[in-house]
């Protein structure tokens, strides 16, 4: 079966089992156009609540997929492929998390979504990229402090320490995503010399140095409207984020040049979600294959800081 037959045979399972797909910009392109809605990740959870189906067959990273769930415990969330696993939230246990509470028993914590459940479950509240910086505001007030703990990304939490004035004790030092932490200022640097009139858009996840040499700080869905609203003699961007969101722009605005600022800007986890493994999903779903359950006690208690985050943004 060519990919163009895979796409017609999901794009006609979905309608026949009224299935829907969420999907994330870094999927594989192919994914993207089978999917009923494409987003970043807080867009992605607020459309995971509001979804009518009683399938969601989320294409992205397993916290997405967790997230969805836990807040759809009466419905089936699906992966395409179980192994989509996001190396970041690695970066954090929950034993660990309890250490840095004892530690800092005054402070409120602040856990990136891009974490384990049974994190998540150990915080006050979540954030994503497109809110941290109103996140860590907004619990720091809550709590009277002028310090917050944030894990498992000790880039995100620099951004949100930069902007929001707040203090953020990063847990642990050094989290951060491979994806993004391999652009360096050089990369920066050689991309505003061979496209000297393209607009340079990075992601919150990138270190202090390339954030600072770039127009434009954003989570992939803010990049993606910053094309999207750019005015018609903007015609140049050199994308710092992983390339599936590229191909996603360059499909919707032809009349629009991209270019990543480094070669090979790809998260593996992301692209093992395949347009055949949807399609397998899709064929299987009464054996609910790949099915997302968070044991439920902890799916109790991380629904409070999911719930709070989605209130706060
Ligand atoms: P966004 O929330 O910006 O889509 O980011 C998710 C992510 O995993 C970035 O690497
Ligand atoms: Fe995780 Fe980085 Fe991949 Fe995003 S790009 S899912 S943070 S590894």
């Amino acid at each position: 079966m060519t990919v163009k037959q895979i796409k017609e045979e999901v794009m006609k399972l979905k309608k026949e089992t009224e299935a829907t797909i969420l999907a994330h910009y870094y999927q594989p392109i192919e994914v993207q156009e089978v999917a009923d809605y494409i987003g970043d990740s807080l867009g992605l959870s607020r459309l995971a609540k509001e979804a009518n189906s009683e399938f969601i067959i989320f294409a992205g990273v397993d916290f997405m997929a967790e997230t969805a769930s836990i807040l759809n415990q009466d419905k089936h969330v699906l992966m395409p492929n179980p192994e989509s696993c996001c190396p970041m939230a690695a970066f954090l246990i929950p034993e660990k998390i309890k250490d840095y509470k004892k530690e800092y028993p005054d402070l409120p914590t602040v856990v990136y979504v891009n974490s384990t459940a049974a994190v998540k479950a150990e915080s006050d509240v979540c954030c994503t990229s497109s809110n941290a910086v109103k996140i860590v505001k907004k619990i720091s007030s809550e709590f009277n402090t002028d310090a917050v703990l944030f894990g498992p990304d000790a880039n995100l939490a620099d951004y949100a320490e930069q902007l929001s004035k707040i203090k953020t004790i990063k847990m642990p030092d050094k989290g951060h995503c491979y994806v993004h932490s391999q652009i360096k200022p050089e990369h920066i640097i050689q991309s505003k010399k061979d496209y000297p009139n393209a607009k340079v858009l990075v992601h919150p996840e990138c270190i202090r140095e390339v954030r600072e040499l770039s127009d434009v700080v954003g989570s992939t869905a803010y990049m993606y409207n910053t094309v999207k609203n750019s005015s018609s003699t903007e015609k140049e961007f050199s994308i710092g984020t992983e390339s599936g969101l590229m191909e996603r722009m360059a499909q919707d605005f032809p009349d629009k040049k991209f270019y990543l600022v480094m070669n090979k800007l790809v998260c593996y986890n992301m692209k093992k979600n395949t347009i055949e493994l949807m399609k397998y999903v899709l064929e299987h779903l009464d054996d609910k294959m790949f099915e997302v359950k968070v044991p439920s006690d902890i799916a109790k208690k991380a629904l409070i800081p999911i719930e709070r985050m989605l209130e706060f943004s």
